[in-house]
Order: structure tokens, then sequence, then C-alpha cells
């Protein structure tokens, strides 16, 4: 079936721009890539992940958005078109970890909203034992939880059911730019603080002692799940692309703009931690339990822990309404269905999936020792993402080269394929196999 007729697409360059880097800042960013760099050597790991971002998450970008602005469809229905019939599998397996990584992130989505209310209305704890206390008891309280993450899901519902440039675009285009001053506004407050130097030497010493293959694992698996690439997102959204637009300048400055964001997480978190002499504790622990503290020590701690809150609000939902694009794309253009029964359809589902997550997070929903959360994510993040950038690897090099040809700067264009060929599938290959510890 096929689904190119009137299909709408993005007004502007920079609109695109802006959505695609929406997709990739999220979560991803503004919790996990600042410790993972603390605990690996600083301004080294920072180094080497830059030079992977380049080298081989660009690369599949330009991939991605090559068969979708010349599948113009679907993920399905432009991997036939631009590829041919038995690619149809790797669009079916990116829909499905694009509805599997929705399910988890709404629930983690719908926290950050509690906590931006709980930060406006003044109610967040002074003291680790009270916040962890408190963060303890949210999570582990299935109503609230699963209320949250309705009401996230539903406003990643409101947005996507608006289409690409009335929805998703729009939504990019306002608060993205909101994102980075509201960003570098907690940067400049945190690297102002007494003692912010300690945090910055934890977090950027370069310690080149630390680099080695467990250290470049960590930042190809960071970097890969930080640019959302594997899964069809950037397929889709490059399927609303212009036919005359540049692939390789934007491609580049999103990658730029994901590593910003993800690099001045970082200039935010560890200079206030460590001035007011806390531990970096790891992952959620760190953002909601130490970090409100940190803010409650601060002269108008309540307003930077909303704008922290709110920044992770508005990045969890610009990367989950790309994941509910590329769903809703599907069902769309392979069923026929219209956008707003397809949004409806898919977030039900979404939703519906996320609850068993949502539960185990306090506890009691275990398999094999890991919660349901964390057994989506390792299913999705782990396996799939890298089994879909082999494919999109190996397709860039030996599929579509033939239109890449055409569309690339000839001298990027080699490098191009070279990447593609040989770098990209056994770097993955390296992280999909060493990556398979449960
Ligand atoms: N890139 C997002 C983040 O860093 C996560 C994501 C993964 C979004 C896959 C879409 C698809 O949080």
């Amino acid at each position: 079936m096929s689904d190119s007729a009137s299909r709408d697409q993005f007004g502007s360059r920079i609109g695109f721009i802006l959505a695609s880097a929406g997709s990739a800042v999220g979560l991803g960013n503004i919790w996990r890539f600042p410790f993972v760099a603390g605990e690996n050597g600083g301004a080294a790991f920072v180094l080497i992940y830059l030079l992977l971002v380049f080298a081989i998450g660009m690369p599949l970008m330009l991939s991605e958005f090559i068969v979708g602005r010349h599948g113009a469809g679907n993920p399905v229905a432009s991997l036939k078109r631009a590829c041919g019939k038995s690619f149809a599998p790797l669009g079916i397996m990116g829909i499905l970890a694009c509805l599997i990584i929705l399910s988890f992130y709404a629930v983690v989505g719908g926290w950050t909203i509690k906590y931006t209310l709980d930060a406006l209305m003044g109610s967040l704890g002074t003291d680790v034992a009270s916040a962890g206390k408190a963060f303890g008891g949210f999570i582990s309280s299935p109503f609230s939880v699963i209320a949250f993450q309705f009401l996230f899901i539903a406003v990643s519902f409101g947005i996507v059911v608006r289409g690409i440039q009335g929805g998703i675009e729009k939504f990019c285009t306002i608060f993205m730019p909101v994102l980075f001053v509201l960003l570098v506004v907690l940067a400049v407050r945190s690297l102002t603080l007494d003692g912010a130097m300690e945090g910055l030497l934890f977090y950027l010493k370069p310690d080149f002692s630390k680099v080695n293959s467990a250290m470049i694992l960590s930042a190809l698996g960071q970097a890969f799940f930080s640019l959302s690439i594997g899964v069809s997102v950037m397929l889709t959204y490059g399927s609303y692309l212009k036919k005359d637009e540049p692939l390789v300048g934007p491609a580049f400055q999103i990658c730029l703009l994901d590593s910003f964001v993800a690099f001045i997480a970082g200039l935010v978190i560890f200079p206030a931690v460590f001035a007011f002499g806390f531990e970096p504790g790891q992952g959620p622990g760190l953002s909601f339990v130490t970090l409100p503290v940190v803010f409650s020590k601060m002269a108008f701690g309540g307003f930077f822990a909303a704008i922290f809150f709110f920044l992770l609000v508005i990045s969890a939902l610009t990367s989950s309404m790309s994941m509910l694009e590329v769903v809703c794309a599907w069902v769309t253009g392979e069923h026929g269905w219209s956008r707003k029964r397809a949004t409806l359809a898919v977030v039900t589902v979404a939703f519906l999936m996320g609850v068993p997550s949502a539960i185990s997070v306090g506890g009691g929903l275990d398999i094999a020792g890991k919660s349901f959360l964390d057994v989506m994510d390792f299913v999705a993040s782990k396996v799939m993402m890298p089994i879909g950038g082999i494919g999109f690897a190996l397709i860039g090099g030996f599929v579509v080269s033939g239109f890449a040809k055409e569309e690339l700067p000839e001298r990027i264009y080699s490098v191009w394929r070279f990447l593609c060929c040989v770098v990209a599938p056994v770097a993955i290959g390296w992280i999909f196999i060493s990556g398979l510890t449960w």
C-alpha cells in the first residue's frame, strides 16, 4: 500500500533540525551522559564520545535520512521502496522498538512532570534521607506513578495528533530553543557557586589511563541511544523532508546539538553537587533525590529546581513524540487510518504496555533479577537498536549507495561509504556482542 500521497512535510529546514535534535536530546543526555563521562575519564571520554558520534552516529543518521527521503513513506513502505521487499522486517523491528521504548519512557516522563510540580509548590525534600524516602514512596505507589505516566502520554498525544508541521515541528521550534537557554542559565548558576571547581574537575579532568575497550564500548552505546539511531526515527523524519534539502549539514548540526546538551548537562550537575558537598550517586537517585536537595541549598533553589525538571519534561516529550510518530506513520500509512485514530490507538497500546514498567520500579515485578522496566530497556536498547544500526550501516554501504552518490558531496560520499561498509558494522557488532550481558 502506498502512503506517499498528500503526506505532511516539515515546513522549514530549521524545523526539521530542531525536531530531529529533539528526538536525540532526551533523558539519555541529561541523566546518563554526565555520569558515564565523569566515571570514565572525564575529558578523555568526551573526546572519544565526540569522535564516535561523528564517525559512526552521523553516517548512520545519513543512511536513515536517505532511505526515508527516497521511500517517502512509513518505515516499512520506505524500506520496501528504497531497498526492496526483503528489508521490511528492519522497519517492523524499528516500529516495535519505538513502541517498547515509548512504553517505559512515558513512565519516567511522568516522574519528571511530578517533580516539576513539586518544585513549583516548594515541596521537594531538603535532606537526602527525606528526599530519598519521598522518591521511594512515590515510585512504589502505583496509582500516582500511573496517573503521571498517563498525563505524560496524553501530552505527547496532544502534540503528535496535530501532525508534523502543526504539532511536532511547532512544538520543537518553540521549546528546543527554550531548552538550550534554560540549560545555559542553569550551567551559569552552577559554575558560579563557591566550590564549583571540584565538580568541574571530577567531570572533566582528562584521565587517559581510563581509555580501554570497556570505556570505548560505553561511549559507543551512549552515542547510539542518544542519537535515536537504528529504530527508524531518523528514517521517518527524513521521509517528511523536501527533496531539495541538503542532508549532510543538518545531520552534522543535529549531532552537534545533541552532544552540546549532553556536555552542558554535566556542567549543571557536577559543580552544584560538589559545591554543596554531596556524593555524585547514579541514575534516578541523582536526578530525583540528590539534585532536589542540592537545589534546596541554593538561593532561589525552588526556581532553579523547577527549571531543571521542566527541562527534563521538554527533553522527554520531544523524544517520546518521535517514537510515537514512527508507529503512527506506520498505522496511518499501511492501514489507512486517520492520524487521530492512529495516534489514539498507539498511545493506548503504549500506555497499557507501560503499566507493568510503572509498577515494576517500586519492586515486585522482576524478571530474572531485573525490573520489568529494565527488561524492556535491555530488549530495545541493547538488542534491537544495535541490530537496527548494523542494518542501516549495511543498507547505506551496499543498497542505497547509488542514491547517496547523487545526494552527498563527492568527498563526503567516499568517506561515508567506507564508514558504513566497514567501520560502523564492526564497531556495532562489537557493542552488540559485548553489551549483551544481562
Ligand atoms: N535519544 C533519546 C534519549 O537520549 C532516546 C531515544 C531512543 C529516542 C530511541 C527515540 C528513539 O533519551
